[in-house]
């Protein structure tokens, strides 16, 4: 594996069985990722994206091949390993429920941190909190925040905790047109300016402008441009 190689899938297929059989939904997918790389996955609904993007974090298993991140061969690790990958070398952004609603802006950027018993950054996160227009809104509940402000501190923790690999599907699903731009803003620019290496799941082609790279999902395949 080349050094600057952060993902590295191989030939990876998964087969979902249900009670009425087995669905196929990827097959022979093959993918090499550079560190810094702002990957968008487009594919029809029902192709697949949300697959590919469960089994590069670890939230499932492959039916057959194998997925390196970090020089992590997660295609190998049992659902505890997969567990401990997920916490260190994986950033989520979803498109709902990013935000624990219990805990406020800041205790919820702190726990990945507390999780992986990592020291906190004070000045780091007010820094940033300040550049996504958050500052007034750290010890706020999420209930109290826009949807616009929910998704940028969801950003902000997936970041700030520096995992290996952020995955985004569909973030801005929700967002009005002016808050999406944001959104799709702040990880380009933390893609280009902070060499994070981001997979962004989006059913908007235009928004897909900004990425180093745009896959699409197909036919349980991987078209790449
Ligand atoms: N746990 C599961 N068990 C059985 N089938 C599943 C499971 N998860 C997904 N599928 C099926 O796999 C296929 C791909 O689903 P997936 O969620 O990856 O699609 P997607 O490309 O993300 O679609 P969308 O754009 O609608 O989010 C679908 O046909 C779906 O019904
Ligand atoms: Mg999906």
């Amino acid at each position: 594996m080349k050094n600057d190689i952060v993902v590295e899938v191989k030939d990876v297929s998964k087969v979902y069985e249900s009670s009425s059989g087995k669905i196929p939904v990827l097959n022979g997918v093959s993918l090499s990722i550079k560190k810094g790389e702002f990957v968008g996955v487009v594919g029809d609904s029902g192709s697949g994206k949300t697959t590919l993007l469960n089994l590069l974090g670890g939230m499932d298993s492959v039916s057959s091949g194998t997925i390196t991140v970090a020089g992590n061969v997660i295609s190998e690790y049992d659902d505890k390993q997969r567990t401990l990958y997920r916490r260190k070398n994986v950033g989520f952004i979803f498109q709902d429920y990013n935000l624990i609603n219990e805990l406020t802006v800041y205790e919820n950027i702190i726990l990945p941190f507390q999780l992986k018993k990592k020291e906190i950054k004070e000045d780091l996160i007010d820094k940033f909190l300040a550049m996504l227009k958050l500052e007034e809104k750290k010890n706020a509940f999420p209930m109290q925040l826009s949807g616009g402000e929910q998704q940028r501190a969801a950003i902000l923790r997936a970041l700030l905790s520096e995992p290996d690999i952020i995955l985004a599907d569909e973030p801005t699903g929700n967002l009005d047109s002016k808050n999406t731009q944001i959104v799709v803003g702040l990880l380009q620019y933390f893609s280009e300016h902070m060499g994070k290496t981001i997979f962004f799941v989006t059913h908007n082609m235009a928004l897909t402008k900004g990425c180093s790279r745009v896959i699409t999902v197909k036919d349980g395949k991987i078209a790449t441009r």
